[in-house]
């Protein structure tokens, strides 16, 4: 029985029994590791989720997109049974098993790029990020990595080198790898100088090539690593020009272009890959996240050439491809496949996005809407010709959000951007109330 309140009824933060297991939380849990509302989770269900003391929500941030086919999926869920029931564990360098493979096999034929790839499966974000450095720098028998401002690629050491967001990710942490280079990533709406989007991007990778003059040769550089769409950073979609003249810097100089589909691939943007939007064909690319279905799983996916440049127990991982999370990840891919979440994922987004630039419209603390199907983000400013950020403005409004059943997440550097992330699967009518909630909160805040 539903003791506590339905989707846009008020509800006080926390209820009582999150606020007792918050209370652990607290004594018992290291405050590095940060949580974005005092709520503990009961149980969710495609796009609704319940807490512990009976409060339902509407998930717009789903695991930070890592549920793009939404909570305990039904078929991925008898997957996991099925698999828990005959083997939880090898480690795949001493036992190996089918889903490993096939996963290997399938992502191959559904990353972009008509070449011959392999693929090294392990278990975090961070993880392929570090083995993309690692396989790029053996490859080139080169050292540097290029990275951008505003560019968010874990929390190990090395992918928090390559990251640009001072407080609270790097702060303290350092030093970092010596061999990154850090560039403006093209971030048309801030961009320090008037200009058109098409020329900032080709300013941006401008920028690089200058560089081989003034910091680093070419010849030193074994990678570009970038973000089709950031992430962290801001939600932020780049013109078509900066992936473009990357690809060819990378053509040019015989650099390797790896792209983080951590947070925007596997379906997001209505294809499967956010790259794939901007035509261009990265070396290596890297998933994570929604990969897994929900559980643990990441994925570097590369040039076939690129990826056996590798001597044997050069890469590796324990957990990595466990088997639970092979089988979800298969199952994963046949849903969005045959549930055509890629058509869907660009039906809602429009939904979506016709919604925020209505609330642009009406709305002047609403300074950017952004996106590419359902990976969008709404940019809050003070002054909508300063762009001062409203943070805490934007951090009122999600709090009023959280306290009438909607979960949301913000990002980017400055803290002031609202990043959108419902699971594909999310019913039009919980879409439709999530975004109401969403507008009472903005339009209160005024
Ligand atoms: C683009 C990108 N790369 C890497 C990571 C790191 O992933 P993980 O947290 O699984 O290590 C993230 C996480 O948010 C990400 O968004």
């Amino acid at each position: 029985m539903n003791k506590g309140r339905k989707v846009g009824e008020e509800r006080a933060l926390p209820g009582e029994k999150s606020a007792e297991l918050l209370g652990l939380k607290n004594e018992y849990v290291p405050k590095g590791v940060y949580h974005i509302a005092p709520i503990f989770i009961s149980n969710g269900k495609g796009a609704l989720v319940e807490d512990v003391d009976g409060n339902e929500y509407i998930d717009f941030a789903a695991g930070i997109s890592s549920l793009n086919v939404g909570h305990c999926n039904d078929e991925i869920v008898s997957t996991i049974k099925e698999q828990a029931d005959k083997y939880l564990h090898t480690c795949f360098h001493v036992l190996m098993y089918e889903s490993y493979v096939r996963l290997a096999k399938k992502l191959t034929e559904i990353t972009p790029g008509d070449f011959s790839k392999q693929v090294f499966l392990a278990n975090s974000g961070a993880e392929a990020v570090e083995n993309a450095v690692k396989i790029a720098r053996r490859y080139t028998g080169r050292y540097g990595i290029i990275a951008f401002e505003h560019a968010f690629h874990g929390r190990t050491t090395l992918a928090m080198g390559l990251t640009s967001q001072v407080k609270y990710y790097k702060y303290g942490f350092g030093p970092f790898d010596p061999g990154i280079q850090r560039f403006p990533y093209a971030y048309t709406y801030r961009a320090p100088f008037k200009t058109t989007d098409a020329e900032y991007g080709e300013y941006c990778v401008r920028r690089i090539e200058d560089s081989f003059k003034t910091y680093m040769p070419a010849e030193a550089i074994a990678a570009i690593i970038v973000e089709p769409i950031l992430g962290e950073g801001g939600y932020v979609i780049p013109p078509v020009e900066f992936l473009k003249g990357l690809r060819s810097i990378c053509d040019d100089y015989g650099i390797l272009l790896i792209a983080d589909e951590v947070q925007s691939g596997m379906g997001r943007t209505g294809k499967m890959w956010a790259i794939e939007h901007f035509h261009v064909v990265p070396d290596m690319l890297l998933a994570a996240k929604s990969l897994g279905g929900g559980l643990v799983l990441s994925a570097v996916v590369g040039r076939k050439d690129v990826m056996n440049s590798v001597d044997a127990g050069g890469i590796g991982s324990t957990f990595g491809g466990n088997p639970l999370s092979c089988a979800a990840a298969l199952k994963t891919i046949e849903v969005i496949e045959q549930d055509k979440l890629l058509d869907r994922a660009t039906k809602l987004g429009k939904i979506a996005r016709g919604r925020f630039e209505g609330m642009k419209e009406k709305y002047d603390i609403i300074g950017d809407v952004r996106g590419l199907g359902c990976t969008i983000g709404v940019e809050f400013v003070k002054d909508r010709k300063t762009k001062e950020p409203a943070a805490d403005e934007l951090g009122k409004i999600r709090k009023n959000c959280f306290e009438h059943g909607l979960i949301t997440m913000s990002c980017g550097v400055l803290h002031n951007v609202l990043r959108i992330m419902f699971p594909l699967v999310i019913k039009e009518d919980e879409l439709e109330s999530g975004l109401d909630i969403l507008e009472d909160a903005i339009k209160g805040s005024k």
